[in-house]
């Protein structure tokens, strides 16, 4: 599967293949990448094997792991990943995390990402709520989810198990109808 499954002006998302674990381990095998990540840097098996793992979930039905490569709308070089993950007792919900290669990091394709993502689960998918938790420390994702209209809901406590101990996550969400009407 290489399905595009959403463009915008400066990316896009595509199905995630596995010829992608390399480009995915410039991100997933990166300690500044992973640094606010729940898991140390990858190895390029270990990218591998999740590249192998979202795959096989993409066949599964109802399918619940939408796992996307990221684009660069020019070249069409993979430069990021996103997940968007479809809650099993609640399918209007589903939870995003992302991650871009840092060479592109602060021109704003973050936000572009989030966007975009917020544009596939509300648009393609018919989600009504779609949701992602984020560490403290991390500003960009931060700023990122809020300037996308992720409106910040709370803080959970010692919710991720980190390499370097319990972490707190701080849970930014947007709903269907406000996101029409921005
Ligand atoms: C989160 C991430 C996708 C953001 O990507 P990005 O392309 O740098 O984001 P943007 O350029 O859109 O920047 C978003 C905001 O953060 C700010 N920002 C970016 N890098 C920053 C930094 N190092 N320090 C402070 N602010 C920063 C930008 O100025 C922008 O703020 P603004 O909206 O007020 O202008 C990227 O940092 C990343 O891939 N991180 C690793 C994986 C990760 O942490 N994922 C998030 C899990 S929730």
């Amino acid at each position: 599967m290489c399905e595009v499954v959403c463009k915008g002006e400066r990316l896009w998302l595509r199905e995630v293949t596995e010829s992608d674990a390399a480009p995915l381990h410039a991100i997933y095998g990166d300690p500044a990448a992973t640094q606010h990540m729940p898991f140390p840097p990858r190895t390029v098996g270990q990218v591998a094997e999740v590249v192998r793992e979202a795959v096989a979930a993409a066949a599964e039905k109802p399918r619940r792991l939408y796992a996307l490569a990221v684009l660069d709308a020019h070249d069409r070089s993979v430069i990021g990943v996103a997940r968007l993950h479809i809650d099993a007792e609640r399918p209007h919900c589903a939870e995003i995390g992302l991650g871009l290669r840092p060479d592109h990091w602060g021109r704003g394709m973050g936000t572009d990402l989030v966007r975009l993502l917020l544009t596939f689960g509300f648009k393609q998918l018919g989600l009504h709520r779609i949701w992602g938790a984020r560490a403290p420390a991390n500003l960009p994702a931060q700023l990122a989810m809020l300037t996308a209209g992720m409106v910040e809901e709370g803080r959970l406590r010692h919710h991720v198990a980190a390499p370097d101990g319990w972490r707190d996550s701080v849970i930014h969400a947007a709903i269907e109808d406000e996101w029409r009407g921005r």
